[in-house]
């Protein structure tokens, strides 16, 4: 959520800002602006997209070798020139950035409103910045030295970058809650809220942890706690490349993501899927398979599309490991007081790792002495720090706001580990788990074959693209997959859909149904497929719109769709891996049909990092 840029070193900074700030779009688009330093800082900003800010920068052709920029996802205060970020602080002397909320800004802004300090914006982040200077003005200490006192004051979560003129060859930067890293150069360093704008010039990169202070210059850099003792921080290896965050042709990052599906889930099983004989290891968790043994039951924790494939973990452990399971809403679970102990184990799933409700339910389990694992995919992320033990997806960097690969990615890990637990638990028979693990080598050539044939599914799209409801059904292992499917219609479409288990229309969205109405039926799970079929005469019999997704073999549901997407044949437990396709496609043309911006939503940022 919002995007933090900064460069200092021999080079311009302003194009290295703007591009940094392109590549961290996806975290927000609601504004931008930079300032750089040279001699005095220039700030240029404005609403909207980058793409205004490289016209604006363009005119104004602002010198200096060092700099900050962001770009904005809206929380305190609409979307406008003003609230755009920079924002100056009082005394006129620095301008900041910063991802994230502050919680007692109203109190410190009444307090500073009563000593008349001016507000320009309605944001939080003006706050900051103003109250950094009234702790200056009534300690009479240096910006340095007053930092991390009015840092101290604040609660909720920051991200911040800060340049100020009395110190013109560096940028500070703190960090709670919101993540932050100094890319480490030859010479010149970078600063950035996550490795995209940095991977173009170096692979080094330091993560500073909560509530650690850094300066940051040409040459080097240092970070402190907020007690100012320095720290000797660890410089880590990104595994990122500049190919991976580039769109390589494709019209957008969403479809590129989609059909790059094959070989992000192959790389997912690489190393650890093995056959003749039939084995799966999981680095990251062998380590814990005793806690998992032991556990009383196992919580998923996690939100959107994650939480989807959280659910879909709960129907593998189980089935395949019988193992008894909670999925909570990370956002539910904090504030519910749950009940969770040292004999529980967490699973936290998040693509980001940042995801703010998904990590205050990991630190609120380990509070409470429960064992946490996560499921990431961003290597080195918050979550994935802090969690006891973790299994990482290897999907890559995800940049379209609506997650894909990243789903089938956590659905490939969740599969993995039910079935490596239950094979120690002997819950699963030799024979069943070979054949499962022998059917999940095979899921990337299925994708493919799934990927291959979307023409079919852009003409479905063509029909219903202006269609005002879509509902999703679907039983056992594939009531997630609808789930998801509805989620990432409305996310890039703006239209509204709901995702149902099957059997549940007749509880009420059956009312719904009429000539006008696109019913998505996803009937891949073989033990349920007589109630489906019955279910979709009960549709059929309203006159509802059936777009049926089935194993190719599967005639009857063939013979009363109205339009049928076949897919490969392959075990129930691992069939939400191929049905999830066909919908994440059918979205994906909808919305380009709509003319929306696939990529950017409205109203949405890749990484939620605020609650
Ligand atoms: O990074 P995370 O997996 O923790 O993100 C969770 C959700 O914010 C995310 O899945 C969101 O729902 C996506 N936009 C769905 O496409």
């Amino acid at each position: 959520m919002c995007g933090i840029v900064g460069y200092v070193g021999p080079r311009e900074a302003s194009p290295i800002l703007l591009k940094g700030l392109q590549r961290l779009e996806y975290r927000g688009y609601d504004s931008a602006g930079i300032t750089v330093l040279n001699g005095v800082a220039r700030t240029l900003k404005c609403k909207g997209k980058v793409q205004s800010l490289v016209r604006m920068v363009q005119e104004a052709s602002p010198k200096g070798s060092l700099g900050i920029g962001h770009t904005r996802w809206a929380t305190h205060g609409e979307p406008n020139d003003v609230n755009a970020h920079p924002q100056a602080s009082s005394d006129g002397r620095f301008t900041l950035v910063h991802n994230g909320i502050i919680e007692n800004y109203a109190s410190l802004k009444a307090e500073l409103l009563a000593k008349n300090v001016h507000f320009e914006s309605q944001t939080d982040t003006e706050v900051i910045a103003h109250w950094i200077c009234e702790v200056m003005r009534s300690t009479g200490k240096s910006f340095r030295e007053a930092l991390p006192q009015a840092l101290g004051q604040l609660t909720g979560t920051f991200g911040l970058a800060i340049v100020h003129d009395d110190y013109p060859d560096r940028i500070f930067i703190a960090r709670r809650g919101s993540p932050l890293l100094i890319g480490v150069g030859e010479g010149e360093h970078f600063v950035a809220s996550d490795p995209s704008p940095v991977v173009e010039y170096t692979n080094k990169v330091v993560y500073l942890d909560d509530d650690e202070i850094a300066e940051v210059w040409a040459d080097g850099y240092s970070v402190t706690n907020m007690k100012s003792v320095v720290l000797d921080k660890e410089v880590h290896e990104l595994v990122l490349s500049l190919e991976q965050i580039e769109k390589k042709g494709y019209p957008h990052f969403m479809l590129k993501e989609i059909v790059e599906q094959p070989e992000s889930v192959a790389d997912c099983l690489r190393g650890r899927l093995k056959q003749d004989p039939a084995k799966i290891t999981l680095g990251g968790i062998e380590g814990s398979m005793d806690k998992l043994l032991k556990a009383r039951r196992l919580i998923i924790a996690a939100c959107g599309t994650s939480w989807h494939a959280g659910l879909v973990g709960e129907y593998l452990f189980e089935h395949l490991a019988r193992v008894p399971v909670e999925v909570e809403y990370a956002s539910e679970f904090r504030y519910k007081d749950p009940l969770i102990n040292d004999q529980d184990v967490l699973l936290v799933i998040s693509q980001s790792g940042e995801t703010a409700d998904t990590l205050a339910a990991l630190r609120l389990a380990k509070e409470r002495g429960a064992y946490v694992i996560g499921i990431c995919n961003v290597v080195g992320s918050t979550i994935a720090r802090e969690t006891d033990a973790g299994v990482y997806t290897h999907a890559g960097p995800e940049i379209g706001v609506a997650s894909t690969k990243a789903f089938t990615a956590q659905v490939t890990v969740l599969t993995m580990m039910a079935l490596r637990l239950g094979r120690q638990k002997g819950a699963i028979s030799d024979a069943d788990f070979d054949v499962l693990t022998r059917e999940l080598s095979l899921i990337p050539e299925k994708i493919r074959q799934i990927t291959e044939h979307q023409s079919h599914i852009k003409e479905i799209a063509q029909l219903f693209s202006y269609a005002p409801n879509f509902l999703y059904l679907g039983r056992s292992y594939n009531y997630p997959v609808a789930l998801e499917g509805a989620l990432k219609l409305k996310e890039i479409s703006y239209l509204h859909a709901e995702g149902y288990p099957a059997a549940e229309m007749k509880h009420g969205p059956i009312a719904l149904i009429d000539q006008y109405m696109p019913v998505i039926v996803i009937a891949a799970t073989s033990h349920t497929n007589d109630k489906m079929i019955s279910n979709i005469q009960e549709v059929k019999a309203r006159k509802g719109r059936i777009i049926a997704i089935a194993p190719n073999a599967n005639q009857e549901v063939a013979g009363l769709a109205e339009f049928f997407i076949p897919i490969p044949e392959t075990e129930d437990a691992l069939s939400p891996l191929l049905t999830v396709i066909p919908l994440q496609l059918l979205s994906y043309f909808v919305a380009v049909n709509r003319g929306n911006n696939v990529d950017q939503p409205r109203n949405l940022a890749k990484s939620v990092t605020v609650e």
